[in-house]
């Protein structure tokens, strides 16, 4: 098969040439964003590999089909960037990675709470600047504080993992409460409850039209004052614009982001030269108990080489069946 492959960074090709070593496909690696505005680069192509930012809704996956692509290769988890309903109309295949290393992003996630909490961000640039007074550092135990985590699938869990580790009490909110995390003493709440109790609340859960803006002005003033949000799900899971209000007003006491509701036109790239032209995360940076990160939870090395495997046992396994090791079916998201 032909694939194309959008959005290709360095590690990318380097994962997937790695992966792809022995087997009969041809790759054409672009560092472009597939979008309307460059789908025409597909031609000649069988699948399209694609990543978080690529965006493929019904008029993107239609031109795909007109140039004769039959499969969209997803190396990521979430499969939100893509209409379904419209590639099952097309007869289109989609695939995605379920599962490539919980652990990669479970642990970016404690990387993000321990950072805020016993605020490293801010320790770092002082210490470097000669500057040894501890004020505004003061942190708290994790030990006895309670965590809430909104979608305990595989990553949620493994976060429990951890913080049960910490001597932590663990609430979730899911629709589909996981045996696994209640074999491990979570107790599963409303998520207003969850909001209410926690000292942390991290977001897990996939973006679907139900969790889009999930933690809004309303859920923001339910929860505990001065607790922590962190999320490395999906950026639009949280209204940005009701963080900042909650930030400045002292409600939300820490906000550590591995994903931004605007991210498409963000991360991934190298804009250090340029000036930032999204005003509402340039105010989120202005805050000092704010961690960005950009979408780099899944980035461990162990994580790109299972994320390359599994996404050429995709492509192999639609060119000897017609069908992806694991499609993406649309009955996903409804
Ligand atoms: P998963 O499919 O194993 O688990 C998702 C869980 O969320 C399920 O238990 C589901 O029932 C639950 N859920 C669905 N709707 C919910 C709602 N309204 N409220 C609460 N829970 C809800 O997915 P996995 O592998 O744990 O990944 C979770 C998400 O993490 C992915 O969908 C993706 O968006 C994000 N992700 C982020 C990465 C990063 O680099 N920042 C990397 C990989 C995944």
């Amino acid at each position: 098969m032909h694939i194309t492959v959008y959005s290709t960074r360095p590690y990318d090709r380097a994962a997937l040439s790695a992966a792809a070593q022995g087997t009969p496909h041809q790759w054409t690696f672009l560092d472009v964003r597939l979008d309307t505005s460059t789908v025409a680069t597909a031609a000649g192509a069988d699948a399209v590999c694609v990543f978080v930012n690529d965006q493929l809704p019904r008029e993107v996956l239609q031109a795909l089909h007109a140039l004769g692509v039959r499969l969209v290769v997803l190396r990521c988890a979430g499969f939100n960037q893509v209409d379904l309903a419209a590639a099952a109309e097309l007869g289109m295949a989609v695939a995605r990675v379920p599962e490539y290393s919980p652990y990669a992003v479970a642990e970016h996630t404690l990387a993000l709470v321990l950072t805020l909490n016993r605020k490293i961000h801010r320790a770092y640039a002082r210490v470097r600047e000669g500057n040894f007074a501890l004020d505004g550092l003061l942190g708290f135990d994790l030990h006895g504080r309670t965590i809430g985590v909104v979608g305990t699938g595989r990553i949620g869990e493994t976060f429990c993992r951890l913080m049960t580790g910490f001597g932590c009490t663990l609430l979730a909110a899911d629709p589909q409460p996981n045996p696994d995390c209640v074999a491990l003493g979570v107790l599963y709440v409303p998520l207003p409850e969850l909001l209410a109790r926690s000292d942390v609340v991290s977001l897990n859960c996939p973006l679907t039209p139900q969790t889009h803006h999930l933690i809004d002005a309303a859920a923001f003033a339910g929860m505990k004052r001065g607790a922590m949000l962190v999320n490395t799900s999906r950026g639009a899971v949280v209204d940005t614009r009701a963080a900042i209000e909650a930030l400045k007003s002292g409600q939300l006491g820490a906000l550590g982001l591995d994903v931004y509701e605007e991210e498409g036109d963000l991360f991934f790239r190298d804009l250090s030269g340029a000036a930032i032209q999204d005003d509402v995360f340039a105010r989120l940076l202005t805050f000092p108990n704010v961690v960005v990160t950009g979408h780099q939870a899944f980035f461990t090395e162990d994580a790109l080489a299972a994320i390359a495997r599994t996404t050429l046992d995709n492509i192999s396994s639609f060119a000897a069946t017609g069908q992806p090791r694991h499609p993406v079916s649309v009955e996903r998201v409804v």
